[in-house]
């Protein structure tokens, strides 16, 4: 029975899940030091993980039986994804378990700067009964502008839409509109028409700093601006003048441009202290459903891959996704990416008899990963003809 290891308190849905599958699992609630992961790794196949937990290649240089990292979060910063491919260790996450916690929190947002309920709860904390309809709105029949429709995007327009807002989105790629939302050609189109404006951008480098003065000039007056998604993307120095200057009537901000490092630590921002702004410590997405919807998406992802060699997803490995193995066997083979390997395998099964039944290929910088369906089982010659290959990086045999 292959071992699991999962660290740092990863949900139990998790453990369930590979158990089911067949796994020994080994639940620890604390992280591990690289001594620590070098004395405890031998032995482990399957190592499950979160942010506290890093991957050094010291410590895959001490995990001899390591086939897979699940990383039960969103990045992959804490892993040596260069040293993990090299080594032929598949690493997995959990890109979009969120989704809907990050939705809920803007639609929660959205209302609340509408009615301009931090400016109201703060008074009343403070011991002021101000009881007034002035700046106080309804969401229903305001235009909602989503920059970004992605994952998050698209969800957001469905409940904003659900709550009687109109929506319009602006996205660089073709993306469907959902229910009645409008696509935008531009994004200052976009900044005309909406009265709320979020951003649900990706992080890629170019990116950094789209939304600074000239962007929020182009917004109406009095809209209210909500950035989710990545602290980089905003000139917030700017978003505070145009808030002091009232052209923007309210924001909420989850993601900062330098976000505090541990708990407790002080946090820095020109948004501190200005009337009907949200300031939340990045939490959009950490909910505990959140964290059950991860632990079911990333063990799934160990237990396909160590069961039938799925590396759909895998974000240091070409992706493969083959079909579940219901006859036969299969045969997966990570190897290095020269010109030729596929004839290769192909040259080898051909010669020894084998009958391929399916093939499933990827490739991603250096690597290229193969998966072979077979009728009938692999013969013990192919095999050692195949692992004796000098672009052979591993070879793995399963049977139906
Ligand atoms: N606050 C949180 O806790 C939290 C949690 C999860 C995700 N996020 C962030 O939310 C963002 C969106 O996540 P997602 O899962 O929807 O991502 P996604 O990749 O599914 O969607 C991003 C969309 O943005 C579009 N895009 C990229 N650059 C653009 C630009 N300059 N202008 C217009 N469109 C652009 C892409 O084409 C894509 O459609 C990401 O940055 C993610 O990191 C934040």
């Amino acid at each position: 029975m292959a071992k699991a290891l999962l660290l740092e308190n990863i949900h139990p849905v998790a453990v369930e899940n590979l158990e089911r599958a067949g796994f020994e699992v080994e639940l620890r609630t604390s992280s591990l030091s690289e001594d620590e992961l070098v004395d405890v790794l031998p032995g482990v196949t399957l190592l499950g993980i979160r942010s506290n937990t890093h991957i050094t290649p010291r410590v895959l240089d001490a995990a001899p039986d390591l086939t897979a990292i699940g990383c039960f979060c969103i990045g992959t910063n804490q892993v040596d994804l260069v040293a993990a491919a090299q080594r032929g260790v598949v690493v997995f996450n959990a890109p979009y378990s969120n989704t809907r916690s990050v939705v809920e929190l803007v639609i929660a947002e959205i209302i609340s700067l509408a009615r301009r309920l931090p400016e109201k709860t703060q008074k009343m904390h403070e011991g002021i009964w101000d009881k007034s309809a002035k700046g106080s709105h309804e969401v229903r029949g305001r235009t909602l502008g989503i920059v970004g429709y992605g994952n998050i995007g698209t969800q957001l327009s469905n409940l904003a839409e659900a709550m009687g807002m109109y929506v319009i989105f602006y996205d660089i790629a073709d993306r469907l509109a959902h229910g009645n939302a409008r696509r935008m050609p531009t994004l200052d189109a976009l900044l005309a028409e909406a009265d709320v404006v979020s951003l649900h951008v990706d992080g890629r480098p170019g990116n950094a700093g789209i939304f600074g003065d000239a962007q929020f000039r182009a917004m109406k007056p009095r809209s209210l601006f909500i950035n989710a998604a990545r602290g980089m993307v905003v000139d917030t120095d700017a978003l505070r003048e145009h808030i002091l200057s009232g052209h923007i009537a309210g924001a909420a901000l989850d993601v900062f441009p330098i976000e505090p490092k541990a708990q407790g630590d002080p946090f820095e921002s020109p948004l501190r202290g200005l009337d009907n702004v949200i300031l939340t410590p990045h939490v959009g997405g950490s909910t505990q459903e959140a964290q059950e919807e991860i632990g079911y998406f990333v063990s799934g992802k160990l237990r396909d891959f160590e069961l039938g060699g799925s590396t759909a997803l895998s974000v240091n490995l070409p992706a493969v996704q083959p079909p579940a193995l219901t006859s036969g066997g299969r045969l997966g083979f990570l190897h290095v990416n020269v010109p030729g390997v596929l004839a290769e395998v192909n040259n080898i099964l051909a010669t020894e008899g084998a009958n391929v039944t399916g093939q499933y290929l990827a490739t991603r910088g250096e690597q290229g990963y193969v998966v072979t369906d077979i009728a009938g089982d692999i013969s013990e010659a192919a095999l050692a003809k195949l692992e004796s290959s000098p672009h052979t990086q591993w070879l793995r045999r399963w049977a139906v």
